[in-house]
């Protein structure tokens, strides 16, 4: 056995049980080495960031805990989806992780539906309507996700509420009643932005080959590292916790809660979530003007229907808008 996989092996085991010690003897002979290896790879998980206890007097073992780092095992280790993530690709660096995302989805032998693509930093995120996404490395989660639905392309961009609102579910369970979704597809604490989504779809005329939904997330950035650009707009996590939140884990809970939400979506898009969406919105009741393609749309939100598009309620009628840029027009009430 490879030392890799050794220590691998080994800190699936003494992490099952996190209370108890292990005997160095007892493990060598669990794994078919000698003693000297199970020390060997003990060393490389405390070179990968792992706390673990080894007594050197009686040759005791135990596990503390995990480095906040986002590899393919901190993924897998207690995933509890069934699809989602269970193809995992863990980059320390790429330019962006959708790219990376699209070719493999278009590959001769393509990724698995649910395969994810997950990097430490991305040096040209991206967002939407072609803005970069700060992506600096060791802080946040940069994301993405393959989907092949079998549903028609034009049921394509709910996808972004639907991930909205897994997402902030996700973060809610962090911060109780401080998160929102300003529609489609930003996720807000105390009113600054702390996620993105970026979807993108190929497909034919009535077929989708697949989708990519992108999630970056500001999770461990300390108050203050955001640059000039985004420093009043922007927030992580951390900023409001006051503390660092470990980043695998974050990711886990929210590929659980996305496999939940996009289960609905396939058997009846949003109409089971519209509740939950209105008490997260962000939007909810506000006076908007909507950049939508070369439209400029003005109106207050009374809504959103099952498909994800937003309903404005303007002087004489009331309107359905399926995407675009908002923002809010603060000289109404
Ligand atoms: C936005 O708010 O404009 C969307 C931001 C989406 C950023 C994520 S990070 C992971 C994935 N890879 C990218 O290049 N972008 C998305």
């Amino acid at each position: 056995m490879a030392l890799k996989e050794l220590a691998e092996n080994l800190l699936f085991e003494i992490r099952k049980n996190d209370r108890k010690t292990f005997l160095e003897e007892s493990l060598a002979r669990q794994f078919a080495v000698e003693p000297e290896n199970i020390a060997r790879a003990v060393g490389l998980l405390v070179e990968w960031g792992y706390k673990l206890n080894l007594s050197s007097k009686n040759k005791k073992l135990r596990f503390i805990s995990p480095p906040d780092i986002l590899s393919d095992s901190e993924i897998k280790y207690n995933l509890k989806t069934k699809v989602i993530g269970q193809t995992v690709f863990a980059y320390n660096s790429v330019k962006s992780t959708n790219d990376i995302a699209a070719t493999m989805a278009a590959a001769k032998t393509p990724a698995p539906h649910g395969t994810i693509i997950t990097a430490n930093e991305q040096t040209k995120g991206r967002g939407r309507l072609g803005r970069s996404w700060h992506s600096p490395p060791g802080n946040g989660i940069y994301l993405s996700i393959i989907l092949r639905p079998k549903f028609s392309p034009e049921k394509a961009p709910g996808i972004s509420i639907m991930t909205a609102l897994a997402l902030t579910e996700t973060i809610n369970k962090l911060l109780p009643g401080r998160v929102q979704i300003k529609w489609p597809n930003d996720i807000f604490i105390n009113g600054k932005k702390t996620s993105g989504i970026l979807t993108e779809l190929s497909a034919e005329k009535n077929k989708i080959n697949h989708l990519i939904v992108g999630v970056g997330i500001n999770v461990n950035q300390p108050p203050g590292s955001f640059p000039d650009e985004i420093k009043d707009t922007a927030t992580s996590i951390r900023k409001v916790l006051r503390k660092k939140t470990n980043r695998a884990k974050l990711l886990k809970s929210f590929l659980l809660n996305f496999e939940k939400e996009y289960e609905l979506y396939c058997k009846s898009q949003l109409s089971v979530s519209l509740k939950r969406l209105r008490k997260y919105s962000y939007l909810q009741d506000k006076h908007v003007r909507i950049i939508s393609g070369n439209e400029t749309i003005d109106g207050r939100v009374i809504g959103l229907n099952e498909d994800g598009s937003i309903i404005i309620k303007q002087k004489d009628k009331t309107i359905s808008v399926a995407s675009g840029e908002v923002t809010i027009d603060i000289s109404k009430k």
